[in-house]
């Protein structure tokens, strides 16, 4: 079977583009593989946390992808910072990683802007860490966002570099660009729906008025758009057709193609569906909150299962490499 590797970042609300787009994709691929979902506390830290907010983000991730589907019986759940063979191998496989390359991934001269020689080297070795998630555990196969791609790639340079240098050892890992829905912002349907974009999203974790109000102030018409669909109003379909029944979406689509579609009243429908498919993942997420000590158990019997695994990776990586004998 082959194995999935994926990493979780901990960082605050988890909104229904993420959801449709990435997580209910990896609820599926428990069903086709053998897969390690991990928490990256580590990589959060490339960016200033507090530390009296950082576990309740931790635990936070934790409860709401378990409400989601993740489920800790078929799938190895647990948190970076558990198993300290991932910042081993890091270290261990920095040393093969040009500057030059580290130095041209997108998303480290995106953060780290003008700053370049102030930010912490962590923001720079960060695709390292990545590469180590990933290679510790020998997975063929990552589900990632497009945003991903460029940093699994240099996970690929990576154990090459290593194969070749040291002998075959790690598969490459490919990208499996997760199948999901591309959900856009509801106040700007050109933009992707963002946490980072007040207005846009609708959280995990909000309470159905919150997401009726969200969804009746969704932008729908933005002048003319000759015979296309307005992107708003395209964005409300994708969304019905991800969260209601066929014939639902159907009904909805028929009207919009006769001219006698209300947006009032696809609007309408739309915020009871999403209702109806996120009240549960709300419900349960805030009751497994209530029971941080369970969750605690969950990622502790997670991390007792992924660092056996790790341990025999690292043991065969530093043997290859030379370390830890004398003769
Ligand atoms: N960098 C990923 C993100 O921001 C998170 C991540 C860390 C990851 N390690 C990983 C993803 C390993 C896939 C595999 O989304």
């Amino acid at each position: 079977m082959s194995r999935i590797f994926s990493g979780i970042q901990p960082s605050g609300e988890v909104h229904l583009g993420n959801y449709l787009g990435a997580v209910r994709n990896w609820v599926k691929l428990q069903d086709e593989y053998e897969c390690l979902y991990c928490i990256v506390d580590l990589h959060a830290l490339t960016v200033p946390q507090e530390p009296q907010e950082l576990p309740r983000r931790v635990a936070e991730a934790i409860a709401t992808n378990l409400a989601c589907g993740l489920d800790p019986e078929r799938s190895i759940i647990f948190v970076q910072s558990a198993v300290p063979e991932h910042t081993e191998l890091c270290w261990l496989l920095t040393c093969l990683t040009p500057i030059g390359a580290l130095e041209r991934m997108t998303q480290f001269k995106d953060k780290a802007g003008g700053k370049r020689h102030s930010v912490g080297a962590g923001l720079l070795t960060y695709p390292v860490l990545m590469a180590a998630d990933i290679l510790l555990y020998k997975a063929d196969t990552v589900p990632v966002g497009e945003d991903q791609v460029q940093h699994l790639e240099l996970a690929r340079e990576i154990a090459r570099k290593f194969n070749s240098t040291y002998g075959p050892t790690f598969p490459e890992p490919q990208p499996l660009l997760t199948a999901g829905a591309r959900i856009m912002a509801l106040n700007a349907p050109e933009k992707k729906m963002s946490k980072s974009l007040p207005g846009s999203y609708i959280s995990l974790a909000e309470e159905p008025e919150t997401i009726r109000q969200k969804v009746m102030r969704a932008v729908t018409d933005v002048g003319p758009q000759g015979n296309e669909m307005s992107p708003g109003v395209k964005n409300l379909f994708t969304i019905l057709e991800n969260v209601a029944p066929p014939d639902v979406v159907k009904q909805f689509r028929d009207a919009y193609a006769s001219g006698t579609l209300r947006y009032s009243d696809l609007k309408q429908t739309l915020a009871e569906e999403l209702i109806r498919t996120l009240t549960p993942i709300r419900e349960r997420r805030a009751e497994l909150l209530t029971r941080p000590q369970e969750l605690q158990e969950i990622v502790a019997a997670g991390a007792a299962r992924a660092r056996p695994m790790a341990q025999a990776v690292l043991a065969e990586v530093k043997e290859k490499m030379g370390l830890g004998r004398l003769l």
